[in-house]
């Protein structure tokens, strides 16, 4: 039983069917979700199909007395986090921004307290009329969230314009966009534990870039020797893959590692801390800066020119280490160039969330993930992860699932988290 829910209002148009998917998704987050159905929306899906999906009662009129006795409108808002009407037709957009509670849906969204989030869909001239963009004009100044609809053709047969619903990745980014902004918890994400997550939309980051460190480095002691880590660079690569398959500009700071260049990826091969530092600086300005590398915390203070011989009888050289710069700490600190977001990983052998919580603060960065690195769980290296996320928020424990899939929620995270960002600005 999860204690994350939404209501949602699924209104009466063709569309309604995409509701179907979206509980589904929804509900693989671990969030609930309580449908109410307006009377045009049964026309479209049944209460039955809702039901199954959602794995909750669904609501469909005011006047039932059962319903209303053990779960009355008010409670069905104050249960919730979140909002969602859609697809809201011509028609629930006049109700709402006229204060209509004339049945269920429109007595819910004036009884409530809770952010609502809108999508509309509709007939591109109905959405065109001067009534709705009146009354979508007048739920925004309201404080509501609209998502503009689609463009493209409509399920009648020529027709086309603006008026479409999003598809399922659109809304799903939009609702954990919004509940993101109602900031009340943080939002635990999950994916099944083989999991490949089902593909990102390929517009979510467009425009943005994401600069990612990845791989460990390697520290010269002599021409042919370095201190060295166990990092595959698994994790950090899938991130610039998700990163560019979302649509963003990547840059992949790369150290040494056996994977080939993610596609679609401008990758900078470097070797050391001191090289991955200057070229995390001169790949700024970026959006996000995601720092998955392990990073050699010391490096040999004088590397030897030439290959340090061994001789009969002569003592083992003592190699004397200096800190290395720390990458993250340094562009976290990089004033006006600093990316607006900054996830850094922890890896840790015990006490993951506790240090993982420390090096929030003392890197200044906005996000951790932090594993669990002990050789027992086999994840240096290894293809899967079993990661929290740790933010000013708290810590979410995510399930174990593949690098890909962590690499893939993270950057679903990260574009809710701009969109949310993009909401509160406009
Ligand atoms: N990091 C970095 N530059 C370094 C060291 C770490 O950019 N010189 C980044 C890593 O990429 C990671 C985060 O800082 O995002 C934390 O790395 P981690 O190795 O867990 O922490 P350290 O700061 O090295 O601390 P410790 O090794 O003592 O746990």
């Amino acid at each position: 039983m999860t204690d994350r829910r939404i209501v949602l209002i699924i209104g009466g148009g063709i569309a309604a069917y995409k509701c179907l998917d979206l509980i589904r998704r929804l509900k693989e987050r671990g969030i609930g979700v309580r449908v109410v159905l307006t009377r045009a929306a049964e026309q479209f899906v049944t209460p039955l199909s809702v039901g199954a999906l959602s794995n909750e009662p669904v609501f469909t009129n005011l006047f039932d007395l059962n319903a209303e006795r053990e779960i009355g409108h008010i409670r069905l808002s104050r249960e919730a986090e979140l909002i969602v009407v859609a697809p809201a037709t011509a028609d629930l957009l006049a109700k709402m921004a006229g204060g209509h509670a004339d049945d269920l849906a429109s007595t819910v969204l004036m009884a409530t307290d809770k952010p609502v989030l809108v999508a509309p869909a509709m007939n591109p001239r109905m959405w065109m009329h001067p009534a709705t963009q009146r009354n979508v004009a007048q739920l925004r100044a309201d404080g509501i969230t609209v998502i503009e609809p689609a463009v493209g053709e409509m399920a009648e047969r020529g027709e086309a314009g603006p008026g479409r619903l999003p598809e399922v990745p659109e809304l799903l980014a939009a609702i954990l966009a919004a509940l993101d902004r109602s900031k009340a918890r943080a939002i635990p994400l999950t994916a099944s534990k083989t999991g490949r997550a089902s593909g990102l939309p390929a517009q979510l980051l467009a425009g943005r870039h994401v600069l990612v460190t990845s791989g460990p480095t390697h520290e010269p002691i002599d021409p042919v020797r370095y201190i060295a880590n166990r990092s595959s660079g698994k994790q950090g690569h899938a991130i610039a893959a998700a990163a560019a398959a979302a649509g963003a500009r990547v840059t992949l700071i790369s150290g040494p590692v056996s994977l080939p260049d993610p596609a679609g990826v401008d990758v900078v091969h470097v070797e050391t801390a001191a090289q991955m530092l200057e070229a995390a600086q001169s790949a700024l300005p970026a959006d996000a800066g995601i720092f998955t590398a392990a990073v050699a915390d010391w490096r040999v203070a004088t590397p030897g020119t030439q290959k340090i011989k061994k001789s009969v009888g002569a003592k083992a050289p003592k190699l004397s280490l200096t800190e290395n710069p720390d990458i993250l700490k340094t562009i976290a600190a990089s004033g006006p160039s600093r990316p607006q977001l900054i996830v850094g990983f922890a890896a840790e052998t015990n006490d993951v969330a506790e240090y993982a919580a420390g090096k929030l603060k003392s890197k200044n960065a906005d996000w951790i993930v932090a594993n669990d690195v002990s050789p027992e769980t086999g994840i240096m290296g290894g293809d899967h992860n079993l990661v929290h996320l740790v933010t000013v928020n708290g810590v979410e424990t995510w399930p174990e699932m593949s690098k890909s899939a962590v690499a893939e929620q993270l950057i679903a995270r990260i574009a809710a988290h701009f969109a949310s960002r993009k909401d509160a600005a406009e």
